[in-house]
């Protein structure tokens, strides 16, 4: 297939691209950088042994964007783009509106009006908001607690009238729960500019040293050590789950189907840094602050849907990631700069 990836060039984007070029779909990547390096494209290019099409738009540009889709032709689209930081969307809620639910109408349109109506789209766990059963099915109640969460949920809703509207669409929005890990190679990972918001990447950075320790946000939660559970997906795994999503479409019965992503089981923050720690062989210092606002004690996928309507599992582990963020890490210790 002909897939556009945008935001191809982020951390899950670019891993998607080299699980698709190796699947044997032909890629082509939009990204206006403003969260990433053009550097990890160069990445992909040697992992995967070939050039890949970019074109550097700004999708809330509906007149550049509409270039790519009158020059190319595609059969699918994965819509990764978009603002992601929880905190910022608080601070600075209209940037996120603006920039994510701008350029996925503009991706929309540009879709409709050429004919490409099979779409794979980067939900979160965080639709979920504060669940009231585990392990949470795509049946559970949605409601965002942050303006990021916010758009993530009015773009399922948007996307979900569109498959209405027309049964022509296909349609499947991927609920990742906690992506963390890097490609095997080390060469593509994650990049958080400036103090990382999530924990693997801020625990990598202690482990490598730029870092004095972590803070371990809460330690009363009612879980197996107190800290804070959660249901981390190898980016590998990940980026695979998408190969499969974007594959199915054509030949789906339904229209609209939204699917989570996670591994079905949950690790605390104290089993982490024991990962990282054995997969570095670093000390890794940490000190316990009080709960971090608006976090839950337990979030863990039933993915029993995306198992038996996909054909879909996490094939990797905790410790698989551990190991290959700290290759990254190790290896690109200030990120694509270095
Ligand atoms: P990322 O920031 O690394 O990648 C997003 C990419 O989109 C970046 O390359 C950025 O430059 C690009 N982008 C943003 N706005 C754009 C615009 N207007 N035009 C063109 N390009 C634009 O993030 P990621 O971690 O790879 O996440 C990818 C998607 O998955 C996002 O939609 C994110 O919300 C979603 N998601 C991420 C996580 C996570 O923890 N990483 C969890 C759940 C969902
Ligand atoms: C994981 C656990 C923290 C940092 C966020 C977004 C969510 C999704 C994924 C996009 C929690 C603890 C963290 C630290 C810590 N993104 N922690 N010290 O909060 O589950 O989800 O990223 O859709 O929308 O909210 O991930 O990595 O921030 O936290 O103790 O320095 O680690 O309290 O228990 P979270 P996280």
């Amino acid at each position: 297939m002909r897939v556009m990836v945008t935001g191809g060039a982020g951390y899950i984007g670019s891993h998607t691209a080299v699980e698709l070029i190796s699947a044997g779909h032909e890629v082509h990547i939009v990204d206006n950088f403003i969260n990433s390096s053009p550097v990890s494209i160069e990445r992909v290019e040697k992992i995967v042994g070939q050039t890949i099409l970019l074109s550097e738009v700004d999708m809330c540009d509906h007149d550049t964007f509409a270039k790519v889709f009158e020059q190319y032709p595609f059969d699918a689209v994965i819509h990764f783009a978009g603002l992601k930081a929880v905190g910022e969307s608080v601070a600075q809620p209209h940037l996120y509106y603006q920039n994510n639910l701008v350029s996925t109408l503009n991706l929309i349109d540009l879709m409709a009006k050429h004919n490409v109506r099979n779409m794979v789209f980067s939900s979160s766990a965080t639709v979920y908001g504060s669940p009231s059963e585990l392990p949470i099915n795509e049946n559970a109640s949605l409601h965002a607690t942050n303006p990021y969460g916010q758009t993530k949920l009015m773009i399922e809703q948007i996307l979900n009238d569109m498959s209405v509207s027309d049964n022509d669409w296909r349609i499947t929005a991927l609920r990742y729960f906690n992506p963390i890990g890097a490609h095997k190679s080390g060469s593509i990972g994650e990049d958080p500019k400036g103090i990382p918001n999530n924990l693997l990447p801020y625990v990598s950075q202690v482990a490598a040293g730029r870092r004095e320790r972590v803070s371990v946000f809460g330690n009363d939660y009612d879980t197996v050590d107190g800290t804070g559970v959660r249901d981390y997906i190898h980016v590998t795994d990940l980026a695979q789950a998408h190969v499969k999503s974007v594959e199915e479409l054509p030949s789906r019965y339904t229209s609209f189907e939204a699917y989570n992503v996670g591994t079905g089981t949950g690790t605390s923050v104290i089993e982490i840094i024991d990962a990282m720690k054995s997969a570095s062989g670093k000390e890794i210092p940490y000190v316990i602050e009080p709960r971090r606002p608006g976090d839950i004690a337990s979030c863990y996928a039933d993915v029993s849907k995306i198992n038996s309507l996909l054909g879909w599992s996490a094939q990797l582990t905790v410790q698989d990631a551990c190991r290959d963020s700290w290759n990254w890490q190790s290896q690109n210790p200030n990120g694509y700069v270095s």
